[in-house]
Order: structure tokens, then C-alpha cells, then sequence
């Protein structure tokens, strides 16, 4: 929905919710609060499908009394989400999916105004990050909402007893990176509640990690550099959904896009679209600007460094911070810099310098915003259908990594479509016979 549609208020700029403030909380700024408000009902006039669903579950209170740990970026779009939870009746206990992204007027109004605990402040370390996320499990969650697998990992590693007793009714996975710890723990026999890999929605992973991040990745290194992208060299590692989406819109920018890739299908479809597919070395060797989005480690390390142009671009649109090895580029640099915010210039002892951008973390949340709330709307969307379809089936889903049901992401897609003001046909029902025959041959 364009903003020019959305919701508009004269009397109050925000949106509108019981001031109740829950008992504890940890924020940069409870003063922000108005400020990230009016940011959250911006996001929420773009989240039409989240708009539709919390209205339904305000009137059907599927959450009526459930405790629910979340840990998500920070973000105006996850406010809506939390908002929805909320009105279906849930007590959300909110802590951030990476130290960088909290946007701490967010994190104000959604405790000032909304009624979420949160404990999460932008730029944190790595211990008030870890503290937060055991702030959150210490409310006992019977629902975790997770972004990378943090919580249900913590929970795994050192706090079973949450697991006791069918404690915890299952959980939520929004991204890539999560379901493959996620199933590994599965592998293990180790998981102990079902979690719905929200990620393998469609509706998710088709928009939000391609034509999402494909945008806000880049989003994030022309705020963070101010840089003209047409005419550069620009090096995608790994062309899954999120690097597929930052080749297609680099291009559009006039860039001339190299992919790296390991496997080779992909590769190929790489090269099928017209790109160039080079080794990480040689295509390190001529990259003005250098974007990870693996989901993997030391993607960009010693041996890139080592041939990369004087005044690259270095970033990260994956994973957390591992797919850049920084402690080899501290190693190799003879002195260090910040000569914008968000970008840290290494010099390296022959002179060349390397920008790396946001601390080699994902670059769109930190830089940037993160996903336009268009895109997440579908993504929240599934998140919150897929916690009700939890509660409902908790009696009888096992403890496995599950899909999101096909209904649900059929749903999201026709609501979105709806709310675009787009229609489609539907199958006469001699299509539909033909389409489940075998013996029509013709
Ligand atoms: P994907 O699994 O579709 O794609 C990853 C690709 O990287 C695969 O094709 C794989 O073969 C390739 N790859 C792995 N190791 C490699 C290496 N050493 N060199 C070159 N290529 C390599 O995953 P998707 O959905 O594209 O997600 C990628 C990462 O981005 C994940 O960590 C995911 O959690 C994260 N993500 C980030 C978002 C953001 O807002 N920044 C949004 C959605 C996902």
C-alpha cells in the first residue's frame, strides 16, 4: 500500500494503544517514545496484511494469557508484529536479534505506549546482548519468536529447565540461518518443542530475503557511503534469495555484478541471468564494492585482503558478523579508522585501503532500516499465523522443524494481493480436473 493510502490521524500521531507500562524493561531512552510512535504507525500504514490479522485477533484473542519470548530486530515493522501479539491477548517479553539494529525509540514506545517488556539498547555488547536475551527467558516464555536462533538456542544450551513439562508450546524461526541451526539441533535429537521455519513460507523468503534485502542492502551502503553505484564493480557472495535480490537491484543501479558462488546450480543460474561468476579471489581482485550474503563464515578472509582495491567497499548482508574474518582484517591493518559513521577505514601496511562497513554487520540493519515494512508485512503476516497455528495444534504438532502450512502462506499472498488492489483468475473446474487427471493425456 503506497503511504499516501495509509491510516492518517489529526488528532494523535502514532498509534493508538493503552499507555501500560510492564513491570521490566531495559531501553536506551524511555523520552523516545512519541518519536518511535509516530515511526511505528508509518511502518504500520504499510503493513495492511499485520493490520488485518491484528484487528482479527484483537476480536478472537488467540493469545488470551500466553507468555511470549521474542527475539527480532528491533525495528518499527516488528513493533507492529509484537503490537498483534499483543492485541491477541499476549504478555511479549522483546529482547534484539543483533546488537547493532535496535532502533531505541522503537524499543521506548513499544514499552511506554504498547505494553511490551523490552531489554534491548542499539550498539549494546555482547554481554548486555546475551543478558537481554536471559531477561527474556527469565518470563518464562511458552511461545519464542526467534531471528537467528538465539533464544531457542539459549534455552537448549543452559536453560532446559524451561523445557520441562511442555513448558514451551513451540516457536517461530524468521530467517535462513536460524532453521539451518534449528535443524541441526533436530538432527541432534535434541529439540525440545516444535518450531515452524517461518523462512520456508514463500510469501517470506521470495520477498523479504530477495526483493527486501535486495533493496535494503543497498539502501544501507549508499546511506552509510553516499557512493554512485553505476559503472562499479559489485561482488555478491553467495546468490541465494538475499544475494539474488542485491545482484537484480545492483544491476538495476547500473553496476556491473560479479557472483561467487559454491554451489554450483546456483552458479549457474547466475550466470544464465547474465552476470559474471567468478572465484572469491579473483572476483575480490576487482570489486568496488564486496557484499556477503552466505549465511556462512569467513566468506571474505586473509586471501581476498590480500588482492582487494585500494578504497573497497566491505560488507555484510548475511549473517550476524562471521562472513567477513575481521579478526584477520584487524590483523592485516596497520591502522584503523572511522571516517563516516558506520564505515571504518582499514589501512593496510601497503597503503591500500579496505571501508568496511557497519562492523561487518548486516549492513541493511544496521546502516539502514532494515526491510521496508511493505515486504515485512508478509513476513509478520507469517510469523503471526504461524504462532496461532502453534497454540492450536500444540497437542499435536511433534517436536520437529516444521513448514509453514501451504494455507497460510496461500493466505498472506491473497491478502497482499488484496490490499495491492491486484486480481488474479481462479482454475475453471475442467482446468482444475485436467490439472489432477492421469488419464487425460491431451
Ligand atoms: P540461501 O541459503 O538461499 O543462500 C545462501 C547462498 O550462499 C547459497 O546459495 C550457498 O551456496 C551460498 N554460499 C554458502 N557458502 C558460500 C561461500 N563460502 N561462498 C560463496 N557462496 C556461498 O540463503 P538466503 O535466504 O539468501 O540467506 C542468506 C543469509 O542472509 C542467511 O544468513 C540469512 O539468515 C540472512 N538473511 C538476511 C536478511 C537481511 O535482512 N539482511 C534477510 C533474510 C536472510
Amino acid at each position: 500500500m503506497s503511504p499516501s493510502r495509509a491510516r492518517t490521524s489529526r488528532i494523535t500521531i502514532g498509534t493508538r494503544a493503552p499507555p501500560r507500562r510492564p513491570r521490566a524493561s531495559d531501553v536506551a531512552d524511555l523520552g523516545l517514545a512519541e518519536a518511535g510512535d509516530a515511526r511505528i504507525a508509518w511502518a504500520d500504514a504499510q503493513m495492511p496484511v499485520l493490520r488485518a490479522i491484528r484487528e482479527r485477533f484483537a476480536r478472537e484473542r488467540p493469545f488470551a494469557g500466553l507468555r511470549v519470548g521474542v527475539c527480532l530486530h528491533v525495528t518499527t515493522e516488528t513493533a507492529n508484529l509484537v503490537r498483534t501479539l499483543i492485541a491477541g491477548g499476549a504478555q511479549v517479553a522483546l529482547c534484539a536479534a543483533n546488537p547493532l539494529d535496535t532502533q531505541d525509540d522503537v524499543a521506548a514506545a513499544l514499552v511506554e505506549r504498547h505494553g511490551a517488556a523490552v531489554h534491548a539498547i542499539h550498539g549494546e555488547d555482547m554481554a548486555t546482548y546475551y543478558r537481554h536475551i536471559e531477561a527474556v527467558l527469565e518470563t518464562r516464555p511458552q511461545l519464542t519468536m526467534d531471528d537467528g536462533a538465539d533464544l531457542v538456542s539459549t534455552i537448549h544450551a543452559t536453560r532446559t529447565d524451561l523445557l520441562a513439562d511442555g513448558g514451551i508450546l513451540g516457536g517461530t524461526e524468521e530467517t535462513t540461518s536460524g532453521v539451518v541451526r534449528l535443524r541441526a539441533l533436530e538432527a541432534a535429537g535434541q529439540l525440545g518443542f516444535p518450531i515452524v521455519a517461518v523462512n520456508e513460507a514463500r510469501t517470506k523468503r521470495l520477498f523479504d530475503n530477495r526483493y527486501g534485502t535486495g533493496q535494503s542492502a543497498l539502501d544501507g551502503i549508499l546511506r552509510a557511503t553516499n557512493m554512485l553505484l553505476a559503472g562499479r564493480v559489485v561482488v555478491v557472495f553467495g546468490y541465494g534469495w538475499c544475494g539474488q535480490g542485491i545482484a537484480l537491484r545492483a544491476k538495476g543501479a547500473g553496476a556491473q555484478v560479479v557472483v561467487c558462488e559454491v554451489d554450483p546450480v546456483r552458479a549457474l543460474e547466475a550466470k544464465l541471468e547474465g552476470y559474471e561468476v567468478l572465484p572469491g579471489v579473483a572476483a575480490a581482485a576487482k570489486g568496488d564494492v564486496l557484499i556477503t550474503a552466505t549465511g556462512n563464515r569467513d566468506v571474505v578472509r586473509r586471501e581476498h585482503y590480500a588482492v582487494m582495491r585500494d578504497g573497497a567497499v566491505l560488507c555484510n548482508a548475511g549473517h550476524f558478523d562471521v562472513e567477513c574474518d575481521l579478526a584477520a582484517l584487524r590483523e592485516l591493518a596497520a591502522e584503523r579508522r572511522q571516517v563516516r559513521p558506520h564505515v571504518e577505514q582499514h589501512v593496510l601496511a601497503d597503503g591500500r585501503r579496505i571501508n568496511l562497513l557497519a562492523e561487518g554487520r548486516v549492513v541493511n540493519l544496521a546502516a539502514a532500516e532494515g526491510n521496508p515494512a511493505a515486504v515485512m508485512d508478509m513476513s509478520f503476516a507469517n510469523q503471526a499465523l504461524a504462532a496461532e497455528h502453534l497454540v492450536r495444534s500444540a497437542e499435536t504438532l511433534e517436536a520437529r522443524v516444521h513448514g509453514v502450512p501451504h494455507e497460510l502462506d496461500d493466505e498472506v499472498a491473497r491478502l497482499t494481493l488484496a490490499a495491492l488492489s491486484v486480481e488474479i483468475d481462479a482454475l475453471t473446474d475442467a482446468q482444475r480436473a485436467y490439472l489432477t487427471a492421469w488419464e487425460q493425456g491431451t
